[in-house]
């Protein structure tokens, strides 16, 4: 599978080429071409360092023109941007390329970390990214709740479950088989993407508990 990245330059985005680059064709992107290939160059050498050989690669591109030609798209950019960065990715893409929401809209209080829609009445990430990238059956959630520094630790199982929403069960299958490449990782089937914000909302709560309870980068797992 080609698997894009946009934003990939990021932790997550990190995480994500080290852990399907086994398998698959990785394309980190970035605003800048040229950040992406050195990140991409990085990442191939902790790969190989990981791994020894790799069945897949790892390359770098700008994030509109890797864009044209995936099967998978990884939004792996911060909230804030999404209206900016899909308007511009809209009708780029190709019509079976599915597009896979992480984004948490989170921010930070004094009272702690908050779920942004909740709190100022805007779209979950998810039917945000939906509404710009249309048709909506292409757009899936998942990952929310995984750290990015044991996403980024291929030599440890995450030991973690993630929830997926979508609404059409071929998007759903593809990721539900990406998400069961990772090690540890058991993806857990919510719902259409009408229930993203269930899954979204578990993160700044997570991130409130480990604060105050001084856990380190705690997961989610369905017991
Ligand atoms: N970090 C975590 O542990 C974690 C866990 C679960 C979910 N998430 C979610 O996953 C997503 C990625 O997380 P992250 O921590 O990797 O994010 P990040 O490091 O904050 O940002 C990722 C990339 O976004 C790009 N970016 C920054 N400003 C931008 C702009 N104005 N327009 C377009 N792109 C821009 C940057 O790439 P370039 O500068 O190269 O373009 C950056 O490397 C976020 O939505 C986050 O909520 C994160």
């Amino acid at each position: 599978m080609r698997i894009g990245i946009v934003g990939g330059t990021g932790g997550m985005g990190e995480g994500f080429a080290l852990r399907w680059c086994q398998k698959h064709d990785i394309i980190v992107g970035s605003r800048d071409a040229q950040k992406a290939k050195e990140a991409a160059s990085n990442y191939t050498n902790a790969a190989k360092q990981s791994y020894g050989n790799i069945s897949g690669s790892i390359s770098g591109d700008d994030n509109f023109a890797l864009a044209k030609n995936v099967d998978v798209l990884i939004l792996s950019i911060p909230y804030e941007f999404i209206d900016d960065t899909c308007g511009k990715l809209a009708g780029q893409i190709r019509d079976d390329c599915i597009v896979v929401s992480p984004i948490v809209p989170m921010t930070r209080t004094d009272a702690g970390f908050i779920y942004i829609p909740l709190e100022q009445g805007k779209k979950p990430a998810g039917e945000m990214v939906a509404d710009k990238l249309q048709p909506r059956s292409r757009v899936v959630s998942a990952f929310h709740t995984i750290s990015e520094v044991k996403l980024k630790n291929v030599g440890q199982g995450l030991d973690a479950d993630t929830f997926i929403c979508g609404d059409d069960p071929n998007a759903v299958a593809k990721l539900t088989e990406l998400v069961n490449e990772i090690s540890g990782l058991r993806p857990i089937y919510l719902g259409p993407l009408a229930l993203t914000y269930q899954a979204e909302i578990l993160t700044p709560m997570l991130l409130n508990a480990a604060k105050k309870n001084k856990m380190k980068n705690p997961g989610v797992k369905l017991i």
